[in-house]
């Protein structure tokens, strides 16, 4: 998605249709890791392409591995456990998955090869914790500089030194459980004896443990364990590459579409495919709680379907250390719940992309929720009043995936409220087209799907402008023109007499049109070129006279108001096929500019133009645009006027957007 300050969504209202998930992150950055570490090449298969597995990739890339992509195929040429930079200086953004692991593998390589490595991550990164990790390294002989804050990144690992391999390697467990992760990934590299890690504290987050010890199996490496106290990695231990991986879907990620499920699944079930019963993945027991609250789930090897079950949701009481990413969207599961929700054991909440549990609790509160929180607990009651709310998400992909499922409140509010979800681009850490993905399964009325009308004669840069607001919105566009432009050029090509309204009004529903990435196909052919060309715009304007060619294409036109909005511009946007829409703008400019315009456009295109027979020919079809019966060129009563002549398209998007925002509620 291109990165929009915020994500309108307006009320949703039923959910069905199939899902796939993306890779796992989790399982994604563990198998690069591994595959790093292991000889010779390995194929890794439905890879999670975001923020957090393409800093893992840039890093491994940096220290000397063979990367090649190729879609969702990652393939690594490992180290083989040989250093091959002595040096590096490795950003790793904001993922956990790989700062901490990196780390570890990165301390231990350089204690028995030499080397130095820096890791850094963005500001929020020097935020988290790896001081446990750091202490549990150091214990074992590791050099390593603190570069800012003790206790969190960035860091510099740096070697040669000698590692006390003879004693038990402590590390704490109830901060974050990917310190341990770290270490069980790292410590196979030294393991030329029976390597004893210990465990202080309750091990928080088991499931993640249970995904990491999984992986090293595939990779090779069977490590014993003592309950989730001791873990032995045995003497020996060596990673050998399994040569083909298949990276589950994200577990954490299904919770969205199960919530989904649960609240909006009335007539069909969601059906999301890429985890199931046999998932490696600890969030997948989220489907649990969520059947806890009311959902109805079947689950197959790699699938599940959800349904509503329970309505309202059934508040509850849960304890979440075993499903700490995925429980947040129970938070906002809970407001469509029969009572309050309290879910406990999340301390680890405080330390992750951002402080989540002082996240969610703020942003329910601006939807009008009551919400109370604790150092490990929050509890979230049912919501009727719902009020129309400006979702901060903290950088924090699953802030702003979770209250997604606020846009569902129009089933239980009063009045059907819109959501905003600001720097929506967050979701790529994990999910890059979350929305995209949300958007093909829920449905909407469509009179509640923002449109903008941009309504103007020929050349006065309506285009331009519907596009430039569409992409600062990230809505979709219509360019009605080309509708016309397409009917008219067919409609001659088929040799028909364009003033012979019923006839050319025949020709539109067997035109086989496809809009793809601003390019319009008619069967096979990408007419793009063809349509922008002034003799087409002249066939255009003739067919658009009948009251039959826009009888033709009023439906195509309504077909493309979808989520999570439109930009429509034309001659009769505003006055016929959108009356409804929130915003109309009639745009003009002087002839003289618009012929000025059109010549320069012409001419950058390398096409010969006249500055004066442009004009002529704008002007004659403005007339007969305005003065044709059906539809004419008018502004709309409740329309605003721009005139544009003198400003710049920044300058005209501005105040497009300007009079958006004061429509909207937030
Ligand atoms: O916007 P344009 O120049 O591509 O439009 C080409 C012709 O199509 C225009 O002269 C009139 C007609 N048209 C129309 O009648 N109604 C619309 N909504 C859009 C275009």
């Amino acid at each position: 998605m291109f990165k929009i300050p915020f994500l309108d969504l307006p009320p949703l209202r039923g959910a069905a249709g199939t899902v796939r998930l993306p890779g796992s992150k989790s399982i994604s950055n563990r198998v690069l890791l591994l595959a790093a570490l292991s000889e010779g090449r390995t194929v890794v298969r439905d890879l999670l392409a975001s923020d957090d597995t393409a800093v893992m990739l840039d890093a491994l890339r940096a220290l000397g591995c063979g990367v090649a992509r190729d879609g969702d195929t990652v393939s690594i040429v490992g180290l083989g456990g040989k250093l091959l930079a002595k040096q590096a200086q490795l950003f790793l953004g904001n993922a956990g998955t790989a700062m901490r692991p990196l780390t570890a593998a990165l301390a231990v390589l350089a204690a028995t090869q030499g080397g130095s490595f820096e890791v850094s991550g963005v500001p929020r990164m020097h935020e988290r914790p790896i001081g446990d990790l750091v202490d549990a390294l150091r214990g074992l002989g590791c050099e390593i500089d603190d570069l800012g804050n003790p206790g969190y990144p960035p860091l510099r690992l740096r070697g040669p030194s000698k590692l006390a391999l003879d004693t038990a390697v402590r590390v704490r467990g109830d901060v974050s459980s990917q310190f341990l992760t770290a270490l069980l990934l790292a410590l196979p590299l030294v393991a030329e004896r029976d390597i004893r890690i210990e465990v202080i504290g309750e091990l928080i987050s088991k499931p993640y443990i249970e995904i990491t010890l999984a992986l090293l199996a595939r990779f090779g490496i069977e490590v014993k364990r003592e309950g989730w106290q001791a873990f032995i990695i045995p003497a020996g231990s060596r990673y050998r590459s399994p040569g083909e991986v298949f990276v589950e879907g994200d577990a954490s990620s299904a919770s969205y579409f199960v919530g989904l499920g649960a609240i909006a699944a009335t007539a069909a079930p969601i059906r999301i495919e890429g985890v199931g019963s046999e998932s490696l993945q600890g969030d997948v027991r989220f489907i649990e709680a969520a059947a806890a609250m009311g959902a109805d789930v079947k689950a197959g090897p790699n699938w599940l379907e959800v349904r509503r079950g329970a309505w309202p949701l059934r508040g509850l009481t849960l304890d979440c250390n075993h499903i700490p990413d995925a429980a947040m969207t129970l938070t906002v599961m809970a407001l469509y719940a029969d009572g309050p929700t309290t879910l406990t054991n999340i301390a680890s909440w405080r330390v992750k992309e951002t402080d989540r549990i002082a996240a969610m609790a703020a942003e329910l509160r601006k939807l009008g929720a009551t919400v109370d929180e604790g150092p490990d607990w929050i509890r979230v009651e049912p919501l009727q009043d719902w009020r129309a709310a400006s979702i901060h998400t903290y950088d924090d992909h699953r802030v702003a995936m979770c209250f997604s499922l606020a846009a569902f409140n129009g089933l239980v509010a009063k009045a059907a409220q819109p959501v905003r979800i600001l720097e929506p681009h967050c979701v790529a850490k994990t999910f890059p087209d979350y929305f995209e993905t949300l958007f093909s399964v829920v449905s909407v009325n469509p009179a509640d799907v923002p449109v903008i009308t941009i309504d103007g004669p020929t050349a006065s840069g309506k285009g331009t402008l519907a596009d430039e607001t569409a992409r600062a919105l990230g809505f979709g566009v219509l360019d009605s023109g080309a509708l016309y432009r397409v009917t008219g050029l067919a409609a001659r090509r088929a040799g028909l007499d364009l003033d012979d309204g019923k006839a050319v009004a025949a020709l539109v529903p067997t035109l086989q049109l496809r809009f793809a990435d601003g390019h319009v196909f008619l069967g096979q052919e990408d007419v793009s070129a063809r349509l922008r060309a002034e003799a087409t715009g002249l066939l255009a304007s003739q067919v658009a006279v009948h009251p039959e060619v826009r009888q033709a294409l009023h439906q195509l036109q309504l077909d493309f108001r979808r989520l999570p909005g439109l930009v429509a511009d034309g001659r009769d946007m505003g006055t016929a096929v959108f009356p409804d829409a929130p915003l109309k703008v009639f745009l003009t400019a002087s002839a003289a500019t618009r012929a000025e315009r059109r010549h320069k456009q012409l001419i950058s295109k390398g096409i010969s133009a006249n500055i004066e027979s442009l004009r002529a020919d704008l002007e004659a079809r403005d007339e007969r645009d305005r003065t044709r019966s059906a539809s004419p060129l008018t502004a709309a009563q409740d329309a605003q006027l721009l005139d544009n002549s003198a400003l710049t398209i920044e300058a005209s998007v501005d105040q497009v957007l300007d009079w958006w925002q004061q429509r909207r509620p937030f």
